[in-house]
């Protein structure tokens, strides 16, 4: 075990500086993968503006039926026109999401935890490899539980997805899970992306948190930011803001998406801020004038 006392506290991220080493792609941490992966993650990523717009509707995955999914098969495909990504379960995107949608795929690999016996931090890998290269996914998600009780069976299984990317070229996108008693400062996110990237996966989502900039230079691949619990549209226009200005490469967003008032104009506002430069402001005055056209 590694001596613990006399650590230094990490200071210097030089938040300013930018990556060293994009080399001519346009996805941190990237450069020296091979084409299946820089491919997939192509998928994600626009090349044009380097970001993505995730929209995240696995919540059923530990939540059941949530408000604003009630009806997958209703909602998703008014959606995936305006976002590059969907996020959801196997059995979501099977059932209720064309195929043809042309968006990128990030799929929920991991399962276990449900809403009513309140274990939110044990998992298993619920999808196999054969499976996510059937459904062509872009990204695996996997469910890492840093500083809680499942935090080494998440590892486990985080490892095991990764290795099973490696293999077949297919990125492993490590979520950081936030419990009731986890903290959630700059302290703790920049301690468990860095442990999550360090593990070998090529996207981390994450969560908004002062000094955020300091997190995202810590952590050498891209960070996608998770919208969390329903905020009113402005409020949430201007967390989409201060991620890509903290230096995000997007946001996967549900609540904030599809608990919204107007969904799909909420999901074409917060594309205006993530891959057109758009102010929270402008892009809110952008939603209204759509919303009060309907
Ligand atoms: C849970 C997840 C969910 O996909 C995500 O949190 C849902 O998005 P939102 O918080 O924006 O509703 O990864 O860990």
């Amino acid at each position: 075990m590694a001596d613990k006392d006399g650590l230094k506290v990490a200071k210097d991220y030089l938040a300013e500086v930018p990556f060293a080493n994009m080399g001519d792609f346009h996805v941190k941490g990237a450069k020296n993968l091979d084409w299946g992966m820089k491919k997939h993650l192509s998928n994600i990523f626009d090349p044009k503006t380097g970001k993505t717009v995730m929209f995240a509707f696995d919540h059923g995955y530990f939540m059941g039926s949530t408000a604003g999914l009630e009806r997958l098969d209703l909602i998703v495909p008014t959606l995936t026109p305006y976002v590059d990504v969907v996020m959801a379960t196997r059995g979501a995107l099977r059932t209720c999401v064309p195929a043809e949608c042309g968006c990128g795929v990030a799929l929920r690999t991991t399962s276990g935890s449900s809403m009513i016996n309140d274990d939110l931090s044990h998992e298993v890998v619920a999808v196999d490899i054969e499976d996510a290269i059937r459904m062509n996914a872009d990204c695996m998600a996997v469910q890492t539980f840093i500083g809680a009780d499942g935090q080494l069976s998440s590892i486990d299984n985080l490892s095991q997805v990764i290795n099973a990317g490696f293999k077949y070229s297919i990125p492993t996108m490590g979520v950081v899970a936030v419990g009731k008693e986890m903290e959630r400062t700059d302290r703790f996110f920049k301690l468990a992306t860095r442990i999550v990237a360090e593990m070998g996966c090529q996207i981390v989502k994450s969560y908004y948190c002062e000094n955020f900039e300091e997190v995202v230079a810590a952590c050498p691949v891209p960070i996608v930011v998770a919208g969390g619990k329903k905020l009113p549209e402005d409020e949430a226009l201007t967390l989409a803001y201060k991620c890509i200005q903290g230096g995000a490469a997007g946001v996967d967003m549900g609540r904030n998406i599809f608990q919204s008032t107007h969904p799909v104009e909420m999901a074409q506002a917060v594309r205006k801020v993530v891959h057109e430069g758009f102010t929270d402001k402008e892009a809110y005055q952008f939603f209204q004038d759509l919303a009060h056209r309907k």
